[in-house]
């Protein structure tokens, strides 16, 4: 037991890894809303605080006891503790470790059990530590209060988990097997987000294009279909999605790009490496080649479509050929965006325990030599997209007064001036382009 606390009247969510764990964060922070319990202002310790980690690689993971050590101290200073919850993927894959080795930690919970923080909080203010890591995942969205009002652009979890088990990867194992939430639902939850004034909605999975379900015909349809129903919903502007595996890819999905005006000319589609070898070790079950095929697709019915990925430089074993075989594919994909990573050995998962660990400076060779060339491409796409006329949806006030941040539909930052409002949509013609943004200038008087 801990002594008893008072009821927390204020929160603080933060969330780290994937924008999974953004929706969940904000998912969370509505439950508590309903509570009671209101947001910290701004630079004000909050009386609950909520770290919604993330184990993808083994710097995040770490990330959490070195902010639980923060919290305490800062507490200690203020002469007052703030409850601590540890939610999200590190929750769930090292819940009891935690509790074991971090005393000030009154809840864990798992991603598929924060609907249930609320009676857990509960049990932490009369002094008792709670860990919930069931994964009872539809439940958790049948529990969880209605959307409340967010900026332009919100998340909508669509699919959650994942059976496809990377050798490197933890998610199988924090998040669990892939579910699609219903068709239904779904509508209802886009249909309230716009309500509450989102224009642009991305949806959200660890593999989204692996979502399935039933359409209000009763009719089986993937992912295309449920972009087509949202494309309906009146004041709904943008459609975005993510993460992609190339193995869920259907004919509809892609048809969908050349048909549906508000489905944004952008793929988030991982490769992780260029070499086949390196790839069937990563039980990744596709080629090279045959991810090829799949951009070639996208690109005969959008062929402005502008791609992203994931990258792995050091997997075991990996030689200095294999892995420039990765830079090959780089050059033909012409990436607009990337995320590139050193490989992270995972424990439990297969690749931790394989021959051949890569050494970290090698690793850190590699990564900065892929980092170039995927700048490179990235600045690229960016210079070729000068000239073009774009929507552009405000996002951010810029530096200076008058100046506005937004993004292009192929999600890169423009910067232009004007009289506008947070979440405009405005028509600019894009006029410089650097590495990382874009200058736009007003194409019609607004
Ligand atoms: N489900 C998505 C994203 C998974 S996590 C997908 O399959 O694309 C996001 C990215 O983190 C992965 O695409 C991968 O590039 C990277 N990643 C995952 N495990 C890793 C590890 N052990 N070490 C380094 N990077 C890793
Ligand atoms: Fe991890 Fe692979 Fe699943 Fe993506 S597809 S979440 S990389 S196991
Ligand atoms: Fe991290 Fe979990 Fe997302 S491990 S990347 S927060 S699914």
């Amino acid at each position: 037991m801990k002594p008893a606390a008072v009821p927390p009247k204020t929160y603080r969510v933060k969330s780290f890894g994937c924008q999974m764990n953004v929706y969940d964060g904000e998912r969370m922070a509505e439950l508590l809303g309903d509570r009671g319990i209101a947001p910290a202002p701004e630079g004000e310790d909050a009386d609950l605080v909520i770290l919604n980690t993330c184990h993808i690689r083994e710097r995040a993971a770490e990330k959490v006891y070195s902010d639980i050590g923060r919290l305490v101290f800062a507490g200690k200073q203020a002469g007052k503790q703030p409850l601590i919850a540890v939610a999200g993927c590190v929750a769930q894959a090292e819940g009891e470790e935690i509790m074991k080795r971090a005393p000030a930690v009154s809840i864990v919970v798992g991603p598929q059990a924060y609907h249930r923080l609320p009676e857990m909080l509960d049990k932490a203010v009369q002094g008792k530590r709670a860990t919930d890591t069931d994964m009872p995942a539809i439940a958790k969205f049948d529990a969880l209060p209605q959307r409340k009002k967010r900026g332009p652009s919100a998340f909508l979890t669509v699919q959650e988990g994942c059976d496809k088990f990377c050798t490197y990867c933890v998610v199988p194992y924090t998040r669990g097997a892939e579910i699609s939430r219903p068709f239904p639902h779904l509508v209802a939850e886009a249909q309230k987000l716009v309500e509450a004034g989102a224009k642009e909605i991305t949806l959200l999975g660890q593999n989204v294009n692996a979502w399935s379900g039933e359409d209000d015909k009763g009719r089986r349809t993937g992912l295309a279909g449920l972009i087509h129903a949202l494309a309906r919903i009146d004041g709904l502007e943008r459609i975005r999605y993510t993460t992609s595996h190339p193995n869920d890819m259907d004919d509809a999905l892609i048809a969908a790009h050349g048909e549906v005006d508000k489905l944004m000319p952008y793929l988030h589609l991982p490769v992780q490496a260029g070499n086949d070898r390196i790839l069937k070790a990563m039980n990744r079950q596709h080629t090279a080649e045959s991810y090829l095929r799949i951009i070639e697709r996208f690109r005969a019915v959008r062929p402005d479509i502008a791609l992203s990925g994931d990258f792995i430089v050091g997997f075991p074993g990996e030689t200095e050929a294999e892995f420039e075989d990765t830079l090959r594919i780089v050059d033909e994909v012409r990436y607009a965006a990337c995320f590139s990573f050193k490989y992270s050995p995972r424990p439990g998962t297969p690749a931790a325990t394989m021959e051949g660990q890569i050494a970290p400076d090698v690793m850190a060779d590699r990564l900065q030599r892929l980092q170039a060339r995927l700048a490179h491409h990235q600045y690229a796409f960016n210079q070729a997209s000068v000239g073009k006329t774009c929507s552009v949806m405000i996002d951010r006030t810029g530096r200076d007064p008058g100046q506005w941040l937004g993004k292009s539909p192929w999600l890169q930052s423009v910067w232009f001036e004007g009289d506008y409002a947070i979440g405009d949509l405005v028509e600019v013609t894009l006029a410089d382009a650097g590495p990382n943004s874009l200058r736009g200038v007003i194409s019609a008087p607004a």
